[in-house]
């Protein structure tokens, strides 16, 4: 060993055992990477990962397991957030984007941004206060939120703690009547926006069913033995023995049936082909949402933002096209606009915030997002929304 190469050794071996590097990081030893950042805040979280690593230690196995969970191996649920990571954003230079300006309007309500709250359903899962702490935490902000008919609090609740009427998210239930009497008390809220969701005529979700084997009770959030007949949307409606909260023999006779039955605006939820977004239109639909439920619906492997150019292409503007699944950064709402879409949805990520911080961490997963939105938006040099194009994005 030459002198140079002992002299270096030594001073390693000094180095490695003084109190004056202890703590700090070294080659081996376990970095604080982004998996180990526990924010003690809302305001202390950077990203929505950040929430999901708080919210991950907030709950119990089988919240999270009901919250994280797809179908079968979970190549959909895998796929939604692959397909963001596949798209690649163009940087332009030199445009003037002192100003970004993201708010939007959609059946006719002002947005302040194209994001909007996905309805998930059982959120008293995720916080006591559940639906109503996830509409306290948009108040501020003033994003939209749909609220899902298997939400854990009446709507007549969320929509006074949200302070103005939210959109509403149908399972339209086997029994006609039923769903009518649900609509009515919607529509005396004030609600205008009704989304049907069409995409889970059946599914296997074998986390949850491992889970639910178990027979273990789940008294932090709900009574054992409970059903789809007592949610709180459920209540005060005379509910037959044979109501069921899915409804497989569902057609577009059904949807029209529907439409036919309300002033609101009716959204299908849950559309991916370009056939099924072609026979909304002429049913005479007010808007299109693609989304495959996060992953949780059918197993196609298929991600939503591949979707989603090929509804749009077949929409042709007729009518605004809306997509979720997957997306965690204001990047990906970036590229979904530039494939087309109005807006975008976001589930899990506000799930993470309300898990995590309740109606504060809603709201800064929201400020996150938007903000992200913004310095993409800078960076891709399309200072408002109409500027947004497929040229944001590599061909
Ligand atoms: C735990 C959970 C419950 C959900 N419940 C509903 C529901 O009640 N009705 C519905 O239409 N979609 C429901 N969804 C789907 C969401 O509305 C949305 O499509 C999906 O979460 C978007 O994907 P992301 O979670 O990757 O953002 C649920 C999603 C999750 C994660």
């Amino acid at each position: 060993m030459t002198n140079t190469n002992l002299y270096r050794r030594k001073l390693m071996q000094f180095l490695s055992a003084s109190p004056l590097l202890a703590g700090l990081p070294s080659y081996g030893a376990q970095r604080l990477d982004d998996r180990d950042y526990i924010a003690e805040s809302a305001d202390m979280a950077v990203n929505v990962f950040d929430m999901e690593n708080v919210a991950l230690r907030n709950w119990n196995q089988a919240h999270w397991t009901y919250i994280s969970q797809g179908v079968d191996d979970e190549l959909t649920l895998r796929a939604n957030r692959e397909g963001y990571q596949r798209l690649h954003l163009r940087a332009r230079r030199l445009v003037d984007v002192s100003r970004v300006d993201y708010s939007t309007s959609l059946f006719g309500h002002a947005l302040p941004s194209p994001i909007i709250m996905a309805p998930v359903g059982g959120l008293g899962m995720a916080h006591p206060d559940g639906d109503i702490e996830a509409a306290r935490g948009l108040v501020q902000s003033g994003h939209k939120m749909i609220m899902s008919t298997a939400a854990t609090f009446g709507i007549e609740q969320i929509t006074q703690a949200r302070g103005e009427p939210v959109w509403y998210q149908l399972y339209p239930t086997n029994v006609w009547e039923v769903t009518q009497g649900m609509l009515r008390r919607v529509e005396a809220t004030g609600a205008d926006v009704l989304f049907l969701t069409v995409d889970i005529p059946g599914r296997n979700q074998d986390r949850m069913r491992r889970y639910n084997q178990r027979k273990e009770p789940c008294n932090e959030c709900h009574i054992p033995g409970t059903t789809f007949a007592d949610k709180a949307m459920l209540q005060g409606l005379d509910v037959p023995n044979v109501m069921r909260g899915s409804n497989p023999a569902m057609d577009w006779d059904f949807v029209r049936r529907l439409r036919d039955s309300t002033n609101m605006k009716l959204v299908i939820k849950g559309i991916t082909l370009p056939e099924d977004a072609e026979l909304a239109v002429a049913a005479g639909i007010d808007g299109i949402h693609v989304s495959n439920h996060g992953g949780r619906a059918e197993e196609s492997g298929y991600a939503t933002i591949d979707s989603l150019p090929e509804v749009v292409e077949v929409v042709r503007g007729r009518i605004p096209v809306i997509v979720d699944g997957g997306i965690r950064r204001g990047t990906d709402v970036l590229k979904a606009l530039a494939l087309g879409a109005d807006a975008v949805c976001i589930g899990r990520p506000y799930v993470w915030g309300l898990g995590a911080f309740g109606a504060q961490g809603v709201e800064k997963v929201f400020r996150i997002l938007d903000n992200e939105l913004g310095i993409a938006m800078q960076q891709a040099g399309t200072p408002t929304l109409a500027d947004i194009s497929r040229a944001a994005l590599r061909a």
